[in-house]
């Protein structure tokens, strides 16, 4: 089934979206030289290709100028930021010349305390504008931020800030939640007193988000917002290597602790600004809202970088979706007149439950654009999203990409590519997924496999912080001559993509991506448990839920359960915890060893018949044991 074809509002057409394809296949260097100038070059690049060290070699930039500088003589005036609080009356808009301001002050006060290019520096905050204003003079300066999730636990905080290595951190007296404080500062301090002699920071400055006082340690600590107030609004921004990198973000993988990806600066911001003018439709007066956190991929590339490059109008929602009533995001909608709404479909699935009416109750017509990203969204939830919010008007793009690829890879173009529900759609032009079987065999026509990348993209990660190594095993070499996605897809005989989910043991709870050996790891460290097993099931609302199958050292324990979500909440966050957690005698292992997780998933959803052939197990008898507990 295929939607109704709605262009004319759009930029695009049909045969644009051909001729930019054909253009990118049959000149792949031509290409992508035109695409980098949509950017600001101090030295422009000679070369439009990925050298291996990243792409446009030889070219220099600065990415918080070709954000704000650039922009200042043309629409100086314009808003670049809205900042809608919790309460409806709280709203902070900032033209470019003052979000330029503020950047540069915040640029002074990191350089005033001791950073310079190639620093890092971690940005913990809920969402206000220190945040964006954070990134960007971390970029002015040449120093690369490191933003990490509020949700993160001490334990999560101080592995990253020992692996980046940051000197310096910005964060929050605390977060707003409705009546809630999310103790941000506290979390922060924890984390820091953890393993003091694997960190380098020495900085700690702290956003006044309420005037609740929080403790703070003399010659580390410090308030944020007069050090600002006092600091120059002008700051000289660093030319930098196209190369060089403009930010880490960790993000999870099957095996190990979470990894730094490394992002460049050149590709990864013309990737950022291509994509988001493409996808969205980016046109004059657009309002954009992309709802995600700044501590993930999505929020770097489209709260930020995209947006902001090509001189739009970003939304930031200090709140919750549903507080203080069940219809606060449509209310955002029409008092703001977004035009581009881009989400999740986790939001979507809660956001349904409250039903038809009370949408219906705000005036939603301003929306052109709609969008998801982050996990596969069903037929049901594509198709009320796309009537009961958009009205039947918008473009629909649901994007599939992931933090390794900098920006969008797959998605609609509105008014270019015909949509067809919770189906990604097609390549973006110059963007060639294959798929191939279990031998690494490339697939042709209509069939379903894992899904690789050929050649390179601008958006492309650099590579793994502290571990290239790293990197070349998990994307280059599972496949050779292909990127490795880690997600499987099926493509139709239109040659559209259906993304299936990841055929690694990377775990997807409300788009927040989870190694299964991060939780595993997290009990190991657990004296009470003995070995584990976390994997995903379908779920509802999160789209997958957690569950763990845990081996106890001592079975008649009472408490058990709790202790291991202790553990998961104290090591990983509480983003994390199980749905479920089965006190085992043992797992099934193969003969050599190898926990069979595809056994463990079908038990933990009920699918007992057809377990397939059971006699590889060390143990077969486990099963049925396993069966009885789960069935309660
Ligand atoms: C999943 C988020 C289905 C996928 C930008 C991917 C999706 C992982 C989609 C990356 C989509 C992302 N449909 N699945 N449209 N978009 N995913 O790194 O499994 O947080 O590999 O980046 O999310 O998650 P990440």
């Amino acid at each position: 089934m295929s939607t109704p074809f709605r262009s004319g509002a759009f930029r695009l057409s049909p045969s644009d979206y051909s001729a930019l394809t054909d253009a990118a296949q049959q000149n792949p260097e031509v290409y992508w030289q035109n695409q980098s100038t949509r950017l600001d070059w101090i030295r422009s690049p000679s070369s439009a290709q990925d050298t291996g060290n990243g792409w446009f070699a030889d070219g220099t930039l600065n990415a918080s100028v070709n954000c704000l500088d650039r922009h200042l003589e043309s629409r100086g005036e314009q808003i670049g930021l809205i900042w809608q609080a919790e309460e409806a009356d709280h709203v902070v808009r900032l033209t470019y010349r003052d979000l330029h301001a503020r950047v540069c002050q915040m640029a002074n006060v990191l350089r005033d305390h001791g950073i310079s290019r190639g620093d890092r520096v971690a940005i913990h905050l809920p969402t206000v504008i220190e945040g964006v204003v954070g990134m960007l003079a971390c970029a002015r300066l040449g120093a690369i931020h490191v933003v990490l999730f509020g949700g993160f636990s001490p334990e999560a905080i101080a592995d990253r800030l020992a692996d980046s290595g940051a000197t310096l951190v910005i964060t929050a007296n605390v977060g707003r939640r409705g009546a809630k404080r999310i103790p941000f500062k506290t979390t922060m301090d924890s984390a820091l007193s953890l393993r003091p002699e694997t960190l380098s920071v020495r900085s700690v400055l702290v956003v006044s988000v309420t005037d609740e006082p929080v403790p703070m340690q003399a010659g580390r600590d410090e308030l944020l917002t007069p050090l600002l107030e006092k600091a120059e609004t002008s700051c000289p921004a660093e030319t930098m290597a196209s190369t060089d990198p403009l930010f880490l973000l960790y993000t999870s993988g099957s095996t190990g602790k979470p990894k730094g990806i490394v992002h460049g600066t050149g590709g990864y911001l013309t990737w950022a600004s291509y994509t988001h003018e493409l996808v969205f439709d980016h046109q004059k007066g657009d309002v954009f809202w992309c709802t995600a956190d700044i501590g993930w991929i999505t929020g770097h590339s489209y709260v930020v970088y995209g947006p902001l490059s090509n001189g739009g109008t970003i939304l930031l929602f200090e709140g919750m979706p549903s507080h203080p009533t069940p219809g606060r995001w449509w209310e955002v909608i029409q008092s703001h007149k977004v035009t581009t709404f881009y989400t999740s479909p986790t939001a979507i699935r809660a956001l349904m439950r409250e039903g038809n009416d009370l949408p219906r109750q705000y005036d939603l017509t301003s929306l052109r654009v709609l969008g998801t990203v982050g996990e596969p969204i069903s037929q049901e939830a594509w198709s009320w999203f796309d009537d009961v919010i958009g009205g039947g008007r918008c473009a629909f793009v649901d994007t599939w990409w992931q933090t390794e690829s900098g920006g969008i890879m797959i998605s609609p173009v509105p008014g270019a590519v015909k949509e067809k529900p919770a189906s990604a759609t097609l390549p973006l032009p110059g963007v060639h997924p294959v798929l191939l079987d279990d031998k690494g065999q490339v697939l042709d026509g209509a069939t379903e496999g894992v899904l690789c990348l050929d050649g390179s993209w601008p958006g492309r990660a650099l590579t793994i912080w502290n571990d290239d190594a790293l990197f070349q095993t998990t994307y280059l070499r599972p496949y050779p001559g292909h990127y490795f996605t880690g997600d499987g897809a099926r493509r139709d005989e239109d040659g559209y993509y259906w993304i299936t989910g990841r055929v690694d043991d990377v775990i997807n709870v409300s788009g927040h991506r989870i190694g299964s050996a991060e939780i595993e790891d997290a009990l190991a460290a657990e004296h009470a448990i003995v070995e584990s097993a976390a994997i995903g099931i379908p779920h509802d609302l999160k789209g997958q839920g957690i569950i763990v199958y845990a081996v106890a050292r001592d079975p008649s324990h009472p408490e058990l359960e709790m202790l291991a979500v202790r553990a998961i909440t104290a090591k990983v966050g509480r983003y994390a915890v199980p749905e479920k957690v089965y006190i085992v005698p043992d797992l099934p292992k193969t003969r050599s060893g190898k926990n069979v997780r595809r056994l463990m998933r079908k038990i933990a959803c009920g699918e007992t018949d057809g377990l397939g052939d059971l006699s590889t197990l060390a143990d077969p008898e486990i099963v049925d044991v396993l069966i009885r507990i789960v069935q309660g």
